[in-house]
């Protein structure tokens, strides 16, 4: 049994949803399990949905199912499962869920521990809160925490504006803005890596390293999303969340303690202390039919549902500078695109070459720089690239690796949701976003929204836009491969 879990109402808002089906009812089943929960129950709400108790249950069966667990072992965990069709709108409707909870929880027995997670169009959070609080749903005699899913605003002046919303209503400790990211064993382990492990401590700074690359390529397309991506595209979407919590968790200083606060405020300096983006330093394409994996697909402008002669970026690469006495003059390369060769998450440190170059008047050929690269998925793990005499003669040097991978070691990992959820019930905010963190990150991106950029195709399957080359080799580096 879980001994930091609570007993607990886990409300989802948007119960009969996608993310209900395909993310959360999977996550929390996983997490009951595993942790042998067993005072808890799930409340699905929505509206529209004509379902009782027993045909929600029979639902939430089929999505564990199709997420493959066994049909067997569900029957029983199902039981703890409920619904309820607010009755009446606005506020009233939000009196009608308050007054089912505590039904609930006189039924079942529980405290009042609810923990509310919004999986509903970003465009209704806002009312759906100012609903909550009208309801009295932000106070409990226990504890309520109220769940984000991301995007967390449009832009600076949306996510204020939302921000401003939610803390009329709950406190920050109440809240948790999710980054799926963050819930990533591997992203988790960056800190790991380098505040368990004082000998890179030593390198992480301007005197070492060279330059820094952080990409997220991705091999699928828009597929059948294109109504929220269409809108979005590739800054708001991957850059101004996952690829800068990257960026916050590699440059970010040692916090003084492991916990939400102390780790928190540490990312947000790193934003703060980014320099405004010079437009010389940002890339944006857009992807054109080709072929992956030996598969033609088609251009973005072709997807289902994506308007004609759409300008939505598919891909963008950027240059940034963390203007503080630890990265001041060090490049940070970020990028991200969809329709890219294959899927993969790579943090690439380029350590500086020795000042003076005892092996290039010999025989040895050109010595590279060392790298480290930490690969968040798929392939788990991390290589350090260092050079090695290759035995024999003429003389001359390898590039050879340091290796450690998960999945050598350890058991598949678990699913970033997962760990997520249960950092909620457990109510440690360490992994979710900040109000701070989130406006820093909207700061620094929005002035690109309202200009008119370029928008360089690429073949997909190809490594994204030359024009993105060209910005590395201003500065002399090069993207590593796809
Ligand atoms: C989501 C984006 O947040 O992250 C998607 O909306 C993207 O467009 C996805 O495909 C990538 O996540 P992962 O975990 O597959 O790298």
């Amino acid at each position: 049994m879980s001994e930091t879990i609570e007993p607990h109402t886990f409300i989802i808002l948007g119960g009969t949803g996608d993310l209900a089906r395909r993310k959360l009812l999977p996550a929390v089943y996983r997490l009951t399990r595993q942790d042998m929960l067993d005072r808890w129950c799930i409340l699905g709400v929505a509206r529209g949905e004509d379902m009782d108790d027993e045909s929600y249950r029979a639902w939430v069966r089929e999505a564990l199912v199709d997420a493959g667990f066994d049909q067997e072992e569900l029957a029983a965990w199902c039981d703890r499962c409920l619904y309820y069709q607010p009755s009446g709108s606005g506020v009233e409707g939000w009196k009608s869920i308050a007054a089912r909870i505590d039904a609930l929880e006189q039924e079942h027995e529980l405290p009042q521990n609810r923990a509310f997670y919004l999986a509903l169009p970003p465009k209704v959070f806002s009312t759906a809160v100012t609903g909550m609080g009208a309801a009295g749903l932000n106070k409990s005699r226990g504890w309520t925490r109220v769940v984000f899913e991301k995007p967390f605003g449009q832009d600076l002046a949306s996510a204020q504006d939302l921000n401003r919303a939610v803390h009329e209503v709950f406190d920050e400790t109440q809240i948790y803005r999710i980054d799926h990211y963050l819930g990533k064993e591997t992203v988790q382990n960056l800190l790991v890596f380098r505040f368990a492990n004082p000998i890179f401590e030593a390198l992480w700074n301007r005197e070492r390293v060279e330059h820094i690359q952080i990409t997220v390529s991705e091999d699928l397309g828009v597929g059948t999303r294109a109504g929220y991506y269409d809108q979005s595209g590739a800054l708001r979407d991957m850059v101004q969340n996952h690829l800068t919590q990257l960026m916050t968790l590699i440059a970010m200083e040692i916090p003084v303690r492991y916990d939400a606060d102390f780790v928190r405020n540490e990312k947000v300096k790193v934003l703060r202390s980014i320099r405004p983006l010079d437009l010389d330093n940002v890339v944006f394409g857009q992807y054109t039919a080709g072929r992956i994996g030996g598969e033609e697909v088609r251009g973005y402008q072709d997807a289902p549902g994506v308007a004609d002669n759409s300008i939505n970026p598919t891909y963008v690469a950027l240059k940034l500078e963390v203007a503080n006495w630890r990265w001041a003059g060090v490049p940070f390369y970020l990028r991200t695109g969809k329709r890219l060769p294959r899927r993969q998450t790579e943090i690439a440190v380029t350590f500086r070459q020795p000042p003076v170059p005892l092996f290039a008047n010999m025989r040895f050929g050109n010595v590279e720089p060392d790298v480290l690269l930490l690969t968040l998925q798929p392939d788990e793990g991390f290589s350090l690239l260092i050079d090695v005499k290759r035995p024999g003669q003429p003389p001359s040097i390898d590039k050879l690796p340091l290796t450690f991978q998960y999945d050598q070691a350890y058991e598949p990992l678990q699913d970033a949701y997962v760990t997520l959820l249960h950092d909620l019930l457990e109510g440690d905010q360490t992994l979710f976003v900040h109000a701070h963190e989130v406006e820093a990150a909207w700061e620094l991106y929005t002035p690109l929204l309202a200009q008119r950029f370029p928008l360089h195709k690429y073949a997909a399957g190809s490594e994204g836009p030359l024009a993105s080359d060209k910005m590395l080799a201003r500065s002399g580096h090069v993207w590593r491969p796809i």
